[in-house]
């Protein structure tokens, strides 16, 4: 499967596969022990149904929206997600560009292969940054003044990686993150000439310490996400509401409980996710456990929602459910490896396009009409 022939993403699911070392593309596509969180993310969407709504006139359609003031053109905005140049050389900037180009927003991820400030740049101002905290927690201050200082818009705090989750197919392939060109890759690159070569290729441009004051550099930062993630207190989430004066973001919610105190904290958007399945396995698909964050939230906050959304039906489902706009993690990524930038907007045009199509045929005009009411579980008569 070329990427120029895909008609949707599980082509370009495929087309990934083919070019990627069997390890690369299983860090990618695999979750935690026994992925059943994983595989439940997508498949609880398959059990919503859509009803279809005709008489309603939909010539004129709009995907656009608002995600913390910020217009973009489809709700879909691409996830942060760590080490994409095991992807594509071009990686984070290469992610970025194409959130530019197609008007939507990237969130960048603490774990990066380019400075911040080059990402922020070719995303046109259009970049969220993700903050993994430092296990020496003073060194918050100074990646959270550079953060800004770069132009990113939001800081998006995840909070489930107090350990990082089992993942069993990593550890049957030898895999050791950041991924480097060990001899067992270096095998099977042997293999996949063209990602070899591109692996190979380019420069990567990771400066020095976060300020010009010293401290880690942004290196060891990531090597010690990397080897020992920490986890998030309400502490350290009221010390990084109180260093960061923009739009505040928690990744990471997958229940009702905690969400008051999050608006009680100055949070300005909860997202719904369970790191796409990567982290504690057996726990809700996103979309189940939306709809008690959306009830908890009460309007205080946005919603997102982040996980298994691989068709512009599952946008739909989630908007109807009353997120604003969902998230994309490997679909994007599968899309980077098949064809850099291009492919990243490849992804981002199905989806576009799916949706527009699932709008119509449902008798929105705009994501504003998307609404429980096209909603139906399966095996249950239709709501109305
Ligand atoms: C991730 N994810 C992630 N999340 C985060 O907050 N910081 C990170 O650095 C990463 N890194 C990362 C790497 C890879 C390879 C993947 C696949 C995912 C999780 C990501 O942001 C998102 O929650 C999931 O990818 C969403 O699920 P889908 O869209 O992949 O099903």
């Amino acid at each position: 499967m070329r990427l120029s022939r895909a008609v949707n993403l599980a082509d370009v699911r495929e087309a990934a596969r083919r070019r990627l070392p069997r390890a690369v593309f299983d860090t990618i596509d695999g979750g935690a022990e026994d992925e059943l969180t994983l595989h439940r993310n997508e498949a609880a969407f398959r059990d919503l149904l859509v009803t279809p709504r005709p008489f309603t006139d939909v010539t004129t359609r709009s995907t656009r929206t608002e995600v913390l003031g910020q217009p973009v053109a489809v709700p879909v905005l691409l996830a942060p997600t760590g080490g994409a140049r095991v992807a594509h050389r071009h990686a984070e900037l290469a992610v970025a560009a194409a959130a530019a180009a197609r008007d939507t927003v990237y969130v960048q991820s603490t774990v990066t292969s380019y400075d911040l400030e080059s990402v922020a740049e070719a995303a046109g101002g259009r970049a969220w940054y993700q903050l993994y905290l430092p296990e020496q927690r003073a060194q918050t201050p100074a990646m959270v003044e550079r953060v800004a200082a770069a132009g990113y818009r939001a800081l998006v705090l995840t909070v489930d990686t107090a350990v990082f989750g089992g993942r069993e197919r990593d550890r049957r392939n030898g895999t050791v993150l950041p991924i480097r060109l060990r001899p067992g890759l270096a095998l099977q690159g042997a293999s996949r000439p063209a990602w070899a070569v591109d692996f190979l290729r380019g420069a990567v441009r990771l400066p020095g310490p976060w300020s010009a004051a010293g401290g880690l550099s942004v290196r060891a930062t990531q090597e010690q996400i990397l080897a020992s993630p920490s986890p998030v207190t309400w502490a350290d989430l009221a010390r990084v509401r109180a260093l960061w004066d923009g739009p505040l973001v928690v990744k990471g919610v997958l229940g009702p409980e905690q969400c008051g105190r999050l608006v009680d904290e100055g949070v300005d958007a909860v997202v719904v996710s369970n790191h796409g399945g990567r982290q504690l396995d057996g726990v809700p698909a996103t979309v189940e456990a939306l709809p008690a964050v959306v009830e908890a939230v009460a309007g205080r906050a946005e919603v997102y929602l982040d996980g298994g959304v691989r068709r512009g039906t599952d946008v739909l489902k989630a908007l109807a459910l009353g997120a604003r706009a969902v998230l994309v993690g490997r679909p994007y990524l599968f899309g980077l490896a098949a064809g850099g930038q291009a492919g990243v907007e490849r992804v981002l045009d199905l989806l576009h396009a799916e949706l527009d199509r699932a709008m119509a045929l449902t008798g929105c005009a705009t994501v504003a009409d998307v609404d429980e009411r096209l909603l139906t579980r399966a095996g249950r008569p239709s709501g109305g």
